[in-house]
């Protein structure tokens, strides 16, 4: 059996976290992984896709135990209770991944503010809805926030620089995320291998945890995130391609069905994005390289002022893909959905993982004469 700082620290079982992956929803798969020992994530950037995205947005409620006429804390707070009633027998741990970028801010404070209202309310909330993931900007500024609460705050960051800050705002678990991960990804591409020791050197210590994400699904990865250095990993791709999932069958199937050199990185919304490989994509390549081509540059530019017709097309593909159009659809995953081929129960994923964790390390060993 393994087990880290962070089983300690959280209260789950295995190492290993389950990424938000919004806007599209994952209220059904944080209830199977938290079911199934390690850490669900609600994911709630969903909340704010009901003017241009409308099928994201009611199925978003919908897969909550939420009514999309409502108002948003309304349906946050059916969100959250449903995902406490479904996790109460196997007293599993969840938390949210709430986006924390200069454009998501007003929503970001009522998904905050209904979590730690609701989490004052009902007693068994504030024991298995533990976690708060911020992501997608700056930690800071929401430290005083956090700092009267007992949540675990874990924050999602690509650099070394960004990590310090993380710690600076008090962040507990930082969660360094590879340039191989999948849909949003850094402006200035740093991978997993470089990335992750580089964190841990600079952060980790007594108080700091760290966590990997990006290219991690199976035991193979799992083991080498803690040679180097890390107290768990993230998945996000993994996840995506299981039962449970909330994604599209389209998208499930595009992650078990991609080869060798399977994902490109190209426009995505807000910035860089990795996206499966198909000709739908290759177009968005195209027309970001001439359009936006600070994704390529490592040039952050303005949402609201670059060319509109990219983001359009973005929507449009987004879109395509729940209306059941394969080609026309864009599905965003990470380069290690050329290694994620089946698409499994959690519980039956989490527990092959584990064991091909624990098989590697005890082999190791006998490396050492
Ligand atoms: C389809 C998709 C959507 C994602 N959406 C979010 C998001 O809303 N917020 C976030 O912090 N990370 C998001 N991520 C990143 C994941 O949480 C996770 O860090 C990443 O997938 C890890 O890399 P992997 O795909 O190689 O496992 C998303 C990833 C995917 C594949």
């Amino acid at each position: 059996m393994i087990k880290s700082r962070l089983c300690d620290l959280v209260g789950i079982k295995y190492p290993i976290i389950q990424g938000g992956m919004g806007p599209f929803g994952t209220n059904k798969l944080c209830v199977a992984a938290s079911n199934a020992g390690i850490l669900g994530l609600i994911s709630s950037s969903g909340i704010a896709s009901d003017e241009k995205q409308p099928e994201i947005y009611d199925y978003f409620c919908r897969s909550g135990g939420a009514d999309p006429r409502d108002d948003k804390e309304t349906i946050l707070r059916a969100i959250f209770r449903q995902t406490l009633d479904q996790t109460r027998d196997a007293g599993g741990i969840y938390g949210i991944n709430v986006m924390v970028s200069a454009e998501m801010n007003e929503i970001a404070e009522l998904i905050i503010r209904t979590m730690i209202d609701m989490r004052n309310e009902i007693p068994e909330m504030k024991s298995r809805f533990k976690v708060l993931v911020t992501s997608a900007g700056d930690p800071l500024p929401w430290a005083e926030t956090v700092k009267q609460t007992d949540l675990v705050w874990m924050h999602v960051m690509p650099s070394v620089r960004a990590a310090l800050r993380c710690k600076k705002a008090g962040v507990e678990v930082i969660i360094a995320s590879g340039h191989e991960g999948g849909f949003h990804v850094s402006w200035e591409p740093v991978h997993s291998m470089v990335l992750l020791p580089a964190v841990v050197e600079a952060v980790s210590d007594e108080k700091t945890l760290v966590v990997g994400a990006g290219g991690f699904c199976d035991g193979k990865t799992v083991a080498a995130a803690f040679a180097l250095g890390a107290d768990g990993v993230q998945m996000g791709t993994r996840f995506l391609s299981t039962t449970e999932s909330d994604f599209h069958q389209i998208w499930k199937e595009g992650v078990v069905e991609a080869q060798d050199r399977g994902t490109l990185v190209a426009r995505g919304f807000v910035g860089p994005a990795r996206w499966l490989k198909t000709p739908r994509s290759e177009e968005h390549a195209k027309n970001t390289l001439i359009k936006s081509p600070g994704v390529y540059l490592g040039i952050p530019d303005d949402y609201t002022t670059i060319d509109q017709s990219i983001i359009e097309y973005e929507i449009e593909s987004i879109n395509a893909v729940y209306q059941g159009d394969k080609e026309k659809s864009l599905l965003a995953a990470g380069e290690s959905a050329q290694r994620v081929n089946d698409m499994p129960m959690v519980y039956d994923s989490v527990q092959n993982i584990m064991r091909e964790t624990e098989g590697i390390l005890r082999s190791m060993p006998t490396l050492l004469v």
